[in-house]
């Protein structure tokens, strides 16, 4: 059964009900999911995973800090993470807050890992964003990229 993480940094919770969301649909589609704080993820622990979906509020029109670190010390296990599944989410403050640059500057890592991400035609293309508290629109696309990203990964890792 493919594994997954939901790894996330958030400061007042809104990023942080996103990552639940996620988790949640995931294990609905049969992944066994583990749900994380970034503060409390080695980055050794990408390693056992086959679908790792990182989230980050929006600051400054990018990830924070926290998750930066994350990938920037998972420099040590580069080349192992190749052919995983990867997907990213954020919230913002603002609609043209800098959110989209925010999911895009996780997948570009997660890209420069060799990892597998997936667009969405319908929903938010590139990854769940929320303005803010997540309103039923933001869950939407939270549960449309999970499914995405549990189709994905039960195909590559049956
Ligand atoms: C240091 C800092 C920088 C921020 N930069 C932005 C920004 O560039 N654009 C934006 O729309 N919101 C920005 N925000 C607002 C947060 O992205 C927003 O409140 C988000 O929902 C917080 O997520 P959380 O509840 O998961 O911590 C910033 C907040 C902080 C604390």
């Amino acid at each position: 059964m493919a594994k997954a993480l939901v790894c996330f940094y958030s400061r007042t919770g809104n990023t942080r009900k996103m990552a639940a969301r996620i988790a949640e649909v995931l294990a609905g589609e049969g992944l066994v999911v583990d749900l994380k704080k970034v503060e409390d993820t080695a980055p050794a622990e990408l390693l056992g995973y086959d679908c790792i979906v990182l989230g980050s509020p929006t600051y400054y029109g990018t990830m924070a800090w926290e998750m930066k670190k994350l990938l920037d010390q998972s420099v040590k296990f580069h080349g192992k993470l190749r052919g995983k599944v990867g997907g990213a989410f954020t919230s913002s403050a603002n609609i043209g807050g800098g959110n989209e640059t925010t999911v895009l500057d996780i997948l570009h890592a997660l890209l420069i890992h060799g990892m597998v991400i997936r667009g969405d035609h319908r929903f938010d293309h590139y990854g769940p964003v929320a303005i803010g508290r997540p309103d039923k629109r933001s869950f939407d696309c939270c549960e449309a990229h999970a499914k995405n990203l549990a189709a994905l990964a039960k195909k590559l890792f049956p």
